[in-house]
């Protein structure tokens, strides 16, 4: 199969080679992180994260959106730092994610709040940080909300996450747009909603939301989705109903391996056209398609085994600091920290040490050879990658840096032993 090579690649990030073979973020070697940080550890690009907010910002700037970059992508307070910096409000999932937007002193107004499960203390949290939408799933969820902010005596926005009946064509374990997954509500269902709205007193229902799956690579789901849910919206304004806010979610594609996603400007002139004289504030909520590129996974070969069959490279990062390849069975592209010109290529297997068959990264791929103590990267790891990460195997967590220019810095410390028993007794 063609896989990308790295000058294609280089285009849609700021990982690339300098003319000693030494793989860089932005102006500096990773040899020099690694060598003050050991691995693995996750090195973002700060220059990448901004740029890809900056693409979409330009790409929608006709219609001014409020883009609600979206926290479960990667939740490193510094990433966050960096986006809400540049304009960017947040899109959160749960009382974590919200103490997250306010230790970035993101505005409430520019905060959206989605999930199915929102918990009392929860929705309270979030009715004090008088955040700007609070995007709905279920009809006891919408009168949950509603009796809290009574009791509060505080009236707040909601949006209805509509669930379009449309194939968004990914993963089935990230298609949130189809009848029979647990998101959103049917149209129907929907109108009567919004029909019966006058009679909550403190939940106003001022906006739509959609969101119908994520590593989405092509326009058409999108527009079959939008176009229904602006004739949804033409449909309940005719009836009396205003809407204010329109949330057409995140699920933008990015480059893996031979995909070929659309560009920010691609989606754009497809999407654009259906907004034309509308007047609602647009919203969307990316998440990968910000912080994908701009994240990858360092780890050191530990050693390397031959069996009857395979060559494996074995890393010292495992599923727990990266579980996408065994979840999703996705794939990451692996490049050397240091490319030898030398170096004769085979079909390995690059896996951790974690006792499952499914601690992989790569099966069956050709890479150059390396030896024990060299490292490597898993490309594409920023969105994901530490937010799914967990400490089995009692495996500290990696660190996490963030690089700018010709600085790094540490933007989370590798997890030590104490760390793992941390509010354990016996
Ligand atoms: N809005 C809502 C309501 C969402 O549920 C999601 C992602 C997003 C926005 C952001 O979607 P994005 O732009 O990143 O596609 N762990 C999976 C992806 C799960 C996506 C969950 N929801 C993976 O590693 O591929």
């Amino acid at each position: 199969m063609s896989r990308i090579d790295f000058e294609e690649e280089s285009r849609m990030h700021d990982f690339c080679y300098n003319r000693k073979g030494e793989l860089c973020c932005e102006n500096v070697p990773l040899r020099k992180i690694l060598e003050k940080t050991g691995t693995p550890a996750y090195i973002y690009s700060s220059k990448t994260l901004t740029d890809h907010l900056a693409k979409l910002q330009r790409a929608f700037r006709s219609v001014r959106p409020l883009i609600c970059y979206s926290v479960k992508a990667n939740s490193n307070l510094a990433v966050l730092r960096a986006l809400v910096a540049k304009g960017s409000g947040l899109d959160i999932v749960s009382g974590g994610e919200l103490f997250r937007a306010r230790k970035v002193k993101c505005q409430g107004r520019k905060i959206v709040y989605a999930g199915v499960g929102k918990k009392d203390e929860e929705i309270r949290e979030a009715i004090r940080a008088r955040i700007l939408l609070f995007n709905v799933e279920s009809v006891p969820e919408l009168e949950r909300i509603n009796a809290l902010a009574k009791k509060m005596r505080k009236k707040v926005n909601v949006s209805l996450r509509i669930n379009p009946n449309v194939d968004p064509h990914t993963h089935d374990y990230i298609t949130t747009g189809k009848a029979e997954t647990k998101f959103g509500i049917d149209f129907e269902r929907a109108r009567a909603i919004y029909l019966a709205s006058k009679t909550l007193t403190h939940a106003r229902l001022t906006g739509v939301h959609v969101h119908i799956g994520s590593q989405i690579e092509t326009g058409e789901p999108f527009v079959e989705a939008f176009r229904k849910i602006l004739e949804f919206i033409d449909e309940i304004e005719a009836a009396g109903m205003k809407i204010r806010f329109l949330n057409l979610g995140g699920g933008l594609g990015i480059i893996y391996s031979d995909e070929d996603p659309q560009t920010a400007d691609e989606f754009a002139s497809k999407i654009l056209p259906l907004l034309r004289k509308r007047k609602f504030q647009v919203i969307f909520e990316p998440g990968r398609f910000i912080v994908g590129n701009a994240g990858v996974l360092a780890a050191k070969i530990l050693y390397v085994k031959e069996t009857n069959v395979k060559k494996f490279f074995i890393t010292d990062a495992g599923m727990n600091d990266l579980i996408r390849p065994a979840f999703y069975n996705a794939y990451h592209a692996i490049w050397p920290v240091q490319k030898r010109p030398d170096a004769r290529r085979w079909v390995y297997d690059v896996v951790g040490p974690i006792c499952e068959s499914g601690d992989f990264f790569a099966k069956d791929r050709e890479l150059p050879e390396m030896r024990p103590g060299e490292c490597l990267t898993i490309m594409t790891a920023g969105a994901y990658g530490f937010t799914m990460s967990s400490n089995y195997n009692s495996r500290g967590r990696a660190c996490e840096v963030m690089v700018k220019g010709s600085s790094f810095r540490i933007v989370r410390k590798r997890e030590t032993y104490q760390d793992l028993v941390r509010g354990e007794c016996v």
